[in-house]
């Protein structure tokens, strides 16, 4: 548990370094893929700029002055209609590995397939990648680096090495996901001994939902670090 939070930092740039890859190295795509919104924008305003910027030039051939308008919104359009395209590809679980196999096609088969792990269960919920993974251009771009550069690490399962992400109870205990009160009475006397309760116990919100629940991995019951708790079927004893 420990390790996990002592990585993390470091992880967040590593760990969704490959989801995010696609934007980064995707040299042919336009730029702007990455940035939907800004770049036409940009793109519109830096054109003409740049042609005015000699006026004089410019001034025997009025014509060409004229088609700048058309061909800058023309390009203005097409990369507006990329970049929505783009950003709806983005949206789904299947953009995560289309490019960054390794090491993302754990992630996402799991999340398709995997009937023992919590991903799968969000997933027959309809809870996208994106939707835990919020996409913040400044990480995918950190992530597009080390996946080109091969800066990450997986371990025997696939998954990446180093864990950066956990989830806490205001990440999971939120509107629209799970009502707080319903999880700790759902476990309340848990495995029949009054009292027990691994959501409400002196461990307190010192314990994130991550040091038991696993998204991508097997859960464990953290309390049997110390205790001798009914484990669920599935779960890993403490490791
Ligand atoms: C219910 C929320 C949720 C969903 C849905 C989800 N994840 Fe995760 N993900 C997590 C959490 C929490 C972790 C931390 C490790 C764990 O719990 O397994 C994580 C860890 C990861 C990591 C390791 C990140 C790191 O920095 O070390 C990757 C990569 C990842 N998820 C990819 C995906 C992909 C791809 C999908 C969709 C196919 C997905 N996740 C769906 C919550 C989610
Ligand atoms: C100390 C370990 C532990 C921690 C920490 C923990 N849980 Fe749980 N959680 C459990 C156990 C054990 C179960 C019962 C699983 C089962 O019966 O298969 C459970 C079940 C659940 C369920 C299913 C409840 C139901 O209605 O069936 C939800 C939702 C849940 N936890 C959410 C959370 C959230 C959100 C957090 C963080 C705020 C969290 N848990 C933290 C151990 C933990
Ligand atoms: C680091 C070790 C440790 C962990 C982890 C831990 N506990 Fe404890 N727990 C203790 C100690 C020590 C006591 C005091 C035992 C005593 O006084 O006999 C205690 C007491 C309790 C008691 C009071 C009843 C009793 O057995 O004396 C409950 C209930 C309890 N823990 C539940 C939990 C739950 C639920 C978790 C997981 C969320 C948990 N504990 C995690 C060490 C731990």
């Amino acid at each position: 548990m420990d390790e996990k939070s002592k990585g993390q930092a470091q992880a967040a740039q590593e760990g969704f370094a490959a989801r995010a890859k696609a934007p980064a190295s995707h040299a042919a795509t336009p730029k702007a893929v990455s940035e939907p919104h800004p770049p036409a924008a940009t793109a519109g305003a830096k054109a003409p700029g740049g042609r005015d910027a000699q006026p004089e030039a410019q001034a025997q051939r009025p014509r060409r002055k004229r088609k700048w308008p058309i061909v800058v919104g023309v390009v203005a359009v097409v990369i507006v209609v990329a970049g929505v395209g783009f950003w709806t590809w983005h949206e789904q679980p299947s953009f995560c590995n289309a490019i960054c196999h390794e090491p993302m096609d754990n992630y996402v088969e799991g999340y398709f397939n995997d009937q023992t792990l919590m991903a799968n269960m969000h997933k027959k919920a309809n809870v996208t990648c994106l939707e835990c993974h919020e996409a913040k251009l400044s990480e995918q771009v950190a992530e597009g680096m080390s996946w080109v550069t091969r800066a990450y690490a997986v371990d025997e399962s696939g998954d990446l090495a180093t864990v950066g992400v956990t989830a806490d109870q205001a990440f999971c205990a939120k509107s629209g996901c799970h009502e707080w009160e319903d999880v700790v009475a759902s476990t309340q006397d848990w495995g029949g001994q009054a009292g027990v309760n691994p959501h409400l116990s002196h461990q307190g919100e010192a314990i994130d939902c991550s040091n038991c629940h696993g998204v991508h991995e097997t859960s464990y019951m953290y309390c049997n670090t110390c205790h001798d708790y009914a484990v669920p079927s599935g779960w890993e004893e403490p490791r």
